[in-house]
């Protein structure tokens, strides 16, 4: 029965289209769990009904019929401030929404495994700033899991790549575009020892702005013809959408496919070229070929250094993607992994070294969860899991908000600018502004421009009662330490007095601890199919 072996040590890819679990078997190798409708990925689809909530392939098929109660690309949301969806007189938020989703993959993989799903390891997007990081373990922790880390996808990826090739050194990019977020990554790997150098993307391009293109080219064609805008017509438009998606995806194998838009009665066929379609998605495909040159100089290395290049996300099917790739790096991407499946792969194993690197003092489930897996796992794949090391930079640049002394102008001033490895420590002396200044705020900001406004306030910390009568220019040491979990300390001390101000910058999601409590209550009672 499921609970007389040892629970599951799993990982989670919680995707914008697609989500999918997988854990560690017997022999160490990490294993995807297929779901009830025996399918390795589950749509990130949500319907509300009155009495219960379907999550998946359902879902997905009803978002024409029922477009009202259905939720897509709730991942595009998490973090938002104020986002909240209202289905039969309740409220939802981007947490609570993609607690649901982990609760039926959690449901399906203990259903077809038989085990227990233990702790988890869900992933995230390198780009995901600490509010997107922390909304989304709280989403683990509204689905009853005990989560245990929050890993970036391409590290995921390359953990996933890389498990049979520690030891060796190599340079590998990283190139994920999947439904809803797009990021490069430059990661070596050395020994056990895994880096990230640099990574940069956007967090909103991915499939969807593909499947826009394709969904406002019909709509403008049907719209010259018939006078009306399908994508004004909810039903119309999802039914579009669905369209969309699978000429695009259809596009990878063939040369030419037809669309037929409906709406009102009224139908129009368009037909769609791979060629025309790649025309209308240039621009699309050019951003993220950007992006390549960025990172690549960030993390100061050439072409030449990189010596792996992994594809992750659905959209890496593109024949266009994989030419641009090639032309641009002068490599051919690694084809032994499975785009789709590589993310959960990888967070299963970052798990499982967790688990063997957890001390049962402070950590006692997980390091149970590792006494489990060093019975069972063969010797070697044991050393090399033991010695995992994996290292991640920020990826959004930390400042302070001064004036400038050689134009006087207030601008947002770089303490840990992005792609700085983590953890890290910096301090830098600021001057009083004016004399007598006996108190010093201090305001902390994230963003790229020096341009305060452009910049989001995280926090604040003050120093005050400082000596009396002194002139303008006195030092302040501001230090900014920010942890490997993206928490960032910010002291401020006065070189004279030595009188220190500390606080610790906790950037909250939108849901406090009670609503967390609370929202975790509503979900273990719901009924999730
Ligand atoms: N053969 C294919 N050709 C083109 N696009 C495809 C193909 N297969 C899947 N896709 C697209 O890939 C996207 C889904 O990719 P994936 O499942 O990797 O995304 P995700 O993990 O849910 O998103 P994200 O990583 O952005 O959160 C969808 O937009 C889908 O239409
Ligand atoms: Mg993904």
């Amino acid at each position: 029965m499921a609970d007389e072996k040892p629970a599951m040590v799993c990982g989670i890819d919680l995707g914008t289209t697609n989500s999918a679990i997988a854990f560690i078997d017997e022999h160490g190798k990490a294993q995807v769990i297929q779901n009830t409708d025996n399918e390795r990925i589950t749509p990130s689809v949500v319907l509300f009904e009155e009495e219960e909530v379907i999550v998946g392939k359902i879902a997905k098929n009803s978002a024409v019929a029922a477009p009202d109660r259905v939720v897509q690309f709730v991942k595009r949301h998490i973090g938002e401030e104020g986002w909240v969806k209202t289905f039969f007189g309740k409220e939802y938020t981007p947490e609570t929404i993609s607690a649901l989703i982990l609760k039926r993959i959690v449901q399906d993989a203990e259903t077809v495994s038989g085990r227990k799903v233990g702790s988890v390891v869900i992933t995230v997007p390198a780009y995901f700033n600490e509010v997107e990081r922390k909304a989304t373990q709280d989403a683990g922790t509204i689905a009853g899991l005990n989560v245990v880390s929050i890993l970036n996808e391409p590290t995921a990826a390359a953990l996933a790549y890389g498990m049979d090739k520690l030891g060796e050194k190599r340079r590998v990019l990283v190139y994920d575009l999947g439904g809803g977020t797009f990021d490069v990554t430059i990661i070596e790997i050395d020994g056990a020892k895994i880096d990230v150098l640099a990574t940069d993307g956007e967090r909103r391009l991915g499939g969807i702005d593909w499947d826009d293109e394709i969904i406002n080219m019909v709509a403008e064609k049907f719209q010259a013809e018939h006078g009306i805008d399908p994508r004004s017509d909810m039903e119309a438009c999802q039914d579009l959408r669905n369209k969309a998606e699978d000429a695009k995806i259809s596009l990878s194998k063939l040369d030419k496919v037809r669309i037929l838009c409906q709406c009102q009665g009224k139908s129009t066929k368009v037909e769609l070229t791979r060629d025309d379609f790649e025309k209308l998605t240039k621009g699309l495909l050019g951003q993220t070929e950007t992006y390549l040159g960025v990172v690549l100089e960030k993390a100061k290395l050439a072409w030449k250094d990189i010596g792996t290049v992994l594809l992750v996300g659905g959209m890496t099917r593109m024949p266009a993607v994989v030419q641009m790739i090639e032309r641009v790096t002068a490599l051919k991407p690694e084809t032994g992994i499975n785009p789709d499946e590589c993310v959960a792969m990888g967070a299963a194993f970052y798990n499982a070294v967790l688990a063997l690197q957890a001390k049962p003092a402070e950590e006692p489930e997980l390091a149970l969860q590792g006494e489990a897996l060093k019975e069972s796992i063969e010797e070697d794949v044991l050393i090399l899991l033991q010695e995992v090391e994996v290292t991640n930079v920020n990826s959004h640049s930390l400042g302070i908000i001064g004036v400038r002394r050689t134009d006087m102008k207030v601008v947002a001033h770089k303490m840990i600018p992005k792609n700085t490895p983590i953890p890290v420590d910096v301090t830098k002396p600021f001057g009083t502004e004016k004399p007598n200044q006996v108190s010093v705020m201090i305001k902390v900001v994230e963003g790229e421009s020096d341009n305060p406004e452009d910049c989001t306030q995280i926090g604040t910390c003050e120093i005050r009662d400082l000596p009396a009568g002194r002139p303008a220019g006195s030092l302040i040491d501001v230090t900014y330490a920010y942890s490997v979990d993206g928490r960032l300390q910010v002291i401020a001390k006065d070189r004279v007095s030595g009188r220190e101000a500390k606080v610790e910058i906790v950037r909250t999601s939108g849901m406090g601890e009670k609503e967390i409590v609370a929202a975790q209550k509503d979900v273990v009672d719901m009924e999730v199919g």
